[in-house]
């Protein structure tokens, strides 16, 4: 997943405004960026540095994640083509860039990247020697296979030309200026007005108007929407990490998801019950953290003999049993993870239904699903999901709750600012075990999702071997691991007596036991995190945020970028 950001203005303005747009997309790629500015083109291996000074009126830039190619300068956007007339960002993949690379070297043109979106920009450049550039859009269309949101310009003219298939591109309309970008978080400081591209559209982008075509070069009527996006709540500055933010924004978005559940998406949430109580079959399809929310949706959900399945969406193809009476529910911060739209694709193909829960507004997964509800956690910054996992969560513990499930949810937003105010405690033990090469976390039942997720967040931001697994599986081997000294994290939940003889197990061969419990006078240990509740579900998701902070000091401690890339920028400009 890569982000890219145009802007045509009809003032001028300095590259670092482009700048200052891609970094909101930063969550989306964040190994290289470059921007073009209509003269010059700009690399950077690196997270995004707001600095660019030179003014102009139309520029495209692009945060990347590597997929074709290594993180290299020359791999990074904006290509150019052979005589630098045709620059090119790129988000998705082209799948039959090698057949297109072929016969374009067959024709002169010469790559300077490893990547395929190269092949984009001497695409053009090849067709415009005989057509007028929306010719060559539809050419283009035609003879690319795979998914693109592409931006290009052409030096001298300030205008941009946004193409779009199977990766997302949303067009804003602010004062003075037209943005075109990933999504709507670029720019829903600026305005509330946009135009979503449909698959195999294009679009002409200019300061003074835009104009859509389809596959075809006939153009398109295309009306603006107004869309509702929730500030964030605190700023970044005051914080030295998004990720701490984010972690403490935890408890306003519990309160707004909730109380949106009662009035603006009650409508949708009912109709949502509706659907799960009707299914014959019931599967979730995620990925990552968010897969580990559904794994904590299917154990509430169980519990109230709902059956369901929830699969990791990589998988989905060879697990899933899709018909015409099974529900799929994908849940998704951002909305665009390709395994979780392929996934849908599949369950489209065999007649089943889509539902899905996303955290990014207009986002693809939401506009594929027949139903979909926002989670409006408010926008992710950094790369491990937090608030956004807290309210997956708590919006499957609140269905739970509608089939039966018993929690009261109204102090769910307190307790999580309970734990956030043990955070110099937790800050202490974190440091405490961040010179550990490996480190285990347990839970069982309720609590395993929980260890999964724990595990992932260390692993992910602190970089320390991290295995979050069930229990009762620490005697079938994972068990040989442990030692004198290995920090073993274990989540106990209402004095579950098999998880605390799991605990006991690891305790008797050495391992400094860090328990995560609602029963701290159990243990009366240095460094035991208690959690004030004795009801299950919320006993998962307060469990889980304290497991965070535990990730964010010990990546902190180490001195790890959590928010960045491990590569920071070393800077060229290609003339
Ligand atoms: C979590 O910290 C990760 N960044 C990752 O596992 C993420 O949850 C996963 O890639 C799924 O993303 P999504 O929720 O946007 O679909």
């Amino acid at each position: 997943m890569c982000g890219i950001v145009g802007i045509v203005s009809q003032r001028e303005f300095p590259a670092s405004a482009l700048l200052e747009r891609l970094k909101r997309l930063e969550y989306r790629g964040y190994d290289s960026f470059g921007y073009y500015d209509g003269r010059a083109l700009t690399k950077r291996v690196g997270s995004i540095a707001v600095d660019g000074r030179g003014l102009t009126r139309a520029g495209i830039s692009h945060t990347r994640w590597a997929t074709h190619g290594g993180v290299t300068q020359a791999n990074a956007h904006p290509h150019a083509s052979c005589d630098g007339g045709v620059v090119i960002v790129h988000n998705g993949i082209i799948e039959n860039f090698e057949d297109l690379k072929r016969e374009l070297a067959r024709k002169g043109h010469r790559f300077a990247s490893q990547t395929d979106s190269e092949v984009i920009g001497h695409f053009f450049e090849e067709g415009l020697k005989t057509k007028p550039v929306r010719s060559v859009i539809v050419d283009f269309m035609r003879a690319a296979s795979g998914t693109f949101a592409v931006l290009a310009m052409l030096k001298g003219r300030d205008e941009i030309y946004a193409v779009k298939r199977d990766s997302p591109l949303v067009l804003g309309v602010a004062k003075d200026m037209n943005l075109v970008a990933s999504d709507i978080y670029a720019f829903s400081d600026l305005t509330d007005q946009a135009a979503f591209f449909e698959n195999d559209e294009f679009a002409v982008i200019r300061d003074d108007g835009f104009q859509f075509f389809d596959r075809a070069g006939r153009a398109v009527r295309k009306p603006l929407q107004r869309f509702v996006w929730q500030k964030e709540s605190s700023s970044r500055k005051a914080f030295k990490h998004h990720m701490m933010k984010e972690i403490l924004d935890e408890p306003e978005a519990v309160d707004r998801l909730l109380f949106s559940l009662e009035h603006e998406q009650k409508p949708a949430f009912d109709e949502l019950a509706g659907l799960v109580r009707r299914a014959k079959k019931i599967i979730f399809a995620s990925c990552g953290t968010s897969y580990h929310a559904s794994l904590l949706g299917a154990y509430f959900l169980h519990k109230v003999g709902v059956e369901n399945q929830t699969l990791i969406a990589s998988e989905f193809r060879h697990f899933a049993n899709v018909d015409k009476d099974t529900l799929v529910v994908a849940i998704s911060q951002s909305g665009e993870t390709m395994d979780v739209i392929d996934s849908l694709n599949y369950a489209r193909e065999c007649g089943g239904r889509v539902v899905s829960l996303v955290n990014v507004p207009y986002s693809t997964i939401q506009r594929m699903s027949d139903l979909s509800l926002n989670l409006l956690a408010g926008q992710e910054v950094c790369v491990a999901s937090t608030k956004a996992f807290v309210s997956q969560s708590a919006f499957l513990l609140r269905l739970a709750r509608e089939f039966g499930f018993r929690v009261n949810l109204a102090n769910l937003a307190d307790r999580v600012r309970g734990i956030l105010r043990k955070r110099e405690d937790i800050r202490r033990m974190a440091e405490s075990v961040a010179a550990s090469r490996d480190l285990y976390v347990i839970g069982r039942g309720l609590t395993y999702p929980v260890a999964r997720e724990i595990a992932l967040k260390i692993k992910e931001i602190s970089y320390i071997h991290a295995e979050g697994m069930m229990g009762g599986e620490l005697k079938h081997g994972t068990i040989a691991l442990i030692e004198d000294g290995t920090p073993v994290i274990s989540i106990i939940n209402n004095s579950d007596p098999d998880i605390i003889s799991n605990t006991k197990e690891v305790e008797a061969r050495g391992a400094k036991v860090i328990p995560i419990t609602n029963n701290p006078a159990l243990w009366r240990k240095p460094g035991t995190i208690a959690v004030r509740t004795d009801n299950d579900g919320k006993f998962g998701i307060l469990a889980a945020v304290a497991g965070q902070l535990i990730a964010y000091y010990a990546a902190d401690k180490l001195g790890r970028p959590i928010d960045k890339p491990r590569n920071l920028a070393k800077s060229v400009t290609v003339k």
